[in-house]
């Protein structure tokens, strides 16, 4: 291990105060901290300290000046547009934007949900909200009414900022029933950016962006209190009511700042594109904020890795927009091996800016990281991370140190984080031991302390399991060597194309699906995505529904309730499901058959001949 990451790990280890106080200083500080290290064992940490993230963002290096630098590229694959802001051009639409929002009666702390498409407007507002210490609240497009509407009840926006459209491979996302719907009853003021290819008509109560932003006035900062929130993020929980994250301002910008040298190897002035979605932690982190705290040149893009039009995009971008860094997900290289296995089209891209692709959301599997290792001839770093933590916690630190992780493995520990593995009890396991990925205590700068809403449920959820240590949720093993193997979850969490996503809130809405009675929904191993769901669905003795169409409703029902991202494709109608004696459905055994075809009959079992004629009908339909 290089020297001076083990300098940087035991530095944040024995003596955060000036680790953490050092990294600070890089930011403007309205009133300096009064101390560095939380009082708590998760945070708040900075109290006492005022600041504004936009402040650092933009503001910052205008004054230093680079106000002609580049800050934003915003490039659509799916209408051919490409939109630079150099950072004087940003922060003066962000200004703008936030004098609208201080106009509309938007204050400090108030919510604001943006349920955007990847334009640059949905970036400005993020700032926007940032600048006048409002919370933003951005809420993926690929999610369906219902999803966006039990985030307004949790989050209480006084202000919705949505597109007329979004825009998805050979179909355009109309936002605005989706908003009439969520917002049904709820009497929340609603802004709309008109998509210039695809304007809609609003109805009465709605404003139009461009309206809204008529002689808006130039804004301020209002400086925050260090643990102020700056944005709500809600992720999928085990029940079916997601999670509202709250990531509070300083220990954020201390974190991502620190983290874009460090952990990314990048210096002001670099191009650093994080090929995710703003709607994911991905895109807050590494979209957003940490490029431009950074002082770096960020690139919002919408489209996909293939298909839009091909699987050179990536590649073309990188080249187009002199990307020093790139950061996106497996699967989108999954996905553009499928179409290049030789790496012909990639290699007609010198990409001689690109120095490291950096992979996270799911697990890297050796074969992929292998196919892209030999193909970009740059370092692939895998890194783990979560919504909760907000930045990588696993990995490789390009700034730090150079040696290489193991294949298939999440990397060592980035300073600031020690992670271990535990079995049930919280003893911890033994190398190449399967057990709960745990972190100790306290948790950096950046990680969320709090729930929105929450009450005890932060404690409950990640404190109290084991004790001195934050669960994790995520199975891992460490090798000899203390490399980190994060295998999967715990729980009933699925990762699907790097997104996370509940199968309990699937079930949820399958057993909704009139005719069915009773369902579970596993994960099959998918070659593309990682995992995909598969429902399991008992119909009810009166429901005259054909089988068929009984399988449709449930895709149906499952896209209107949660969205197209559940990708729920696969249903099988059977008699009963398989369960424990004490009436336990044996989700995991479903999953076991579904990837391998074979299966241990637990010896809990109540009856094995379910199990045996679920195997035999997937067997017929060639499901295994
Ligand atoms: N708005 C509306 N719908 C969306 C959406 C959005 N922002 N994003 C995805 N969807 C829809 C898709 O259109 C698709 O709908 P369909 O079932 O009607 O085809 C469904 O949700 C699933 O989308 P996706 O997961 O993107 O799968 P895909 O088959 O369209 O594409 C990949 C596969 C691998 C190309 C794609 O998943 C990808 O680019 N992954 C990158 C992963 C990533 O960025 N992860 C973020 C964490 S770093
Ligand atoms: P999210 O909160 O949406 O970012 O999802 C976080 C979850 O994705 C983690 O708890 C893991 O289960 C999974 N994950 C993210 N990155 C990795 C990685 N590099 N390796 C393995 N799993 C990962």
């Amino acid at each position: 291990m290089a020297h001076s990451l083990r300098i940087a790990r035991t530095a944040a280890r024995s003596n955060p105060d000036e680790f953490w106080g050092d990294a600070a200083a890089s930011l403007h500080w309205e009133r300096r901290w009064s101390s560095v290290s939380p009082e708590q064992a998760v945070g708040p940490w900075f109290s006492g300290g005022v600041i504004n993230t936009c402040f650092n963002a933009l503001d910052r290096h205008v004054l230093s000046g680079f106000g002609k630098r580049n800050a934003l590229i915003a490039i659509s694959a799916m209408t051919d547009e490409r939109v630079e802001y150099s950072y004087a051009e940003l922060l003066l639409e962000v200004q703008r934007v936030a004098g609208a929002m201080q106009r509309s009666g938007i204050s400090y702390g108030d919510r604001v949900v943006i349920y955007m498409p990847m334009v640059a407007q949905a970036v400005i507002a993020m700032l926007a909200c940032a600048r006048i210490g409002a919370v933003h609240s951005v809420v993926f497009g690929g999610f369906a009414a219902r999803e966006l509407a039990k985030r307004i009840d949790d989050a209480k926006p006084a202000l919705i900022l949505t597109a007329s459209c979004g825009f998805e491979p050979g179909k355009t996302i109309e936002y605005l029933p989706l908003i009439r719907e969520a917002t049904h009853g709820r009497n929340v003021p609603v802004v709309v950016l008109q998509r210039k290819s695809a304007p809609r008509e609003l109805d009465p109560q709605w404003q139009d962006w461009d309206d809204w932003m008529v002689e808006a006035p130039q804004v301020d900062c209002v400086s925050v209190e260090a643990d102020a929130p700056l944005y709500i993020l809600y992720t999928s929980g085990t029940t079916g009511k997601p999670k509202g994250i709250v990531r509070s301002n300083a220990g954020h910008a201390v974190a991502l700042l620190w983290s874009m040298r460090h952990v990314f190897g990048v210096e002001d002035g670099d191009v650093f594109w994080a090929a995710s979605d703003i709607g994911w932690v991905v895109g807050h982190s590494y979209i957003v904020y940490g490029p431009l705290l950074a002082g770096c040149t960020t690139v919002l893009f919408e489209g996909k890795p293939v298909g839009t039009p091909d699987c050179e995009t990536l590649w073309r971008i990188v080249e187009d927009a002199q990307v020093n860094v790139l950061f996106t997900a497996p699967t989108a290289v999954r996905a553009i091996r499928r179409e290049d296995a030789d790496g012909r089209r990639l290699a007609k891209y010198p990409m001689s800016s690109l120095r490291a692709l950096f992979l996270a959301g799911e697990r890297t599997d050796p074969e992929t990281l292998h196919w892209i290792e030999t193909k970009l001839k740059r370092p692939i770093i895998d890194n783990w991370w979560q919504t909760e933590l907000g930045w990588p916690a696993l990995g490789r630190c390009l700034g730090l140190e150079s040696e290489h992780q193991a294949p298939g493995s999440a990397g060592w520990p980035v300073p600031g984080f020690e992670a271990q593995v535990v079995d049930n009890l919280g003893q911890k396991c033994p190398p190449n031991t399967l057990g709960e990925l745990v972190i100790r205590l306290p948790l950096p700068p950046g990680a969320c302390h709090e729930l929105w809403n929450g009450g005890d449920r932060y404690s409950a959820q990640y404190l109290e399991r084991y004790p001195g240590f934050f669960a994790s949720g995520d199975m891992a093993y460490l090798d000899a060597r203390g490399c980190v193997f994060v295998m999967g979850r715990s729980d009933d969490l699925i990762n699907v194309a790097g997104h996370r996503l509940s199968t309990g809130a699937m079930e949820a809405a399958v057993a909704e699906t009139p005719g069915i009675v009773e369902c579970a929904v596993v994960a099959r191993r998918d070659g593309l995505k990682g995992q995909v769901p598969v429902a399991f669905a008992v119909k009810a003795d009166d429901s005259a529904t054909g089988v068929q169409q009984l399988e449709n409703d449930v895709v149906q029902n499952v896209r209107q309730t949660i969205g197209a991202v559940a990708a729920l494709k696969e249903v099988h109608i059977v008699s009963r499901l398989p369960k424990t004696r004490s009436g336990k459905i044996l989700r995991k055994t479903l999953a076991e058959i579904l990837d391998t075809g074979r299966y241990e009959t637990p010896a809990t079992i109540d009856d094995p001949e379910i199990l045996q004629s679920i195997s035999r009908d997937l067997a017929a339909g060639g499901r295994y």
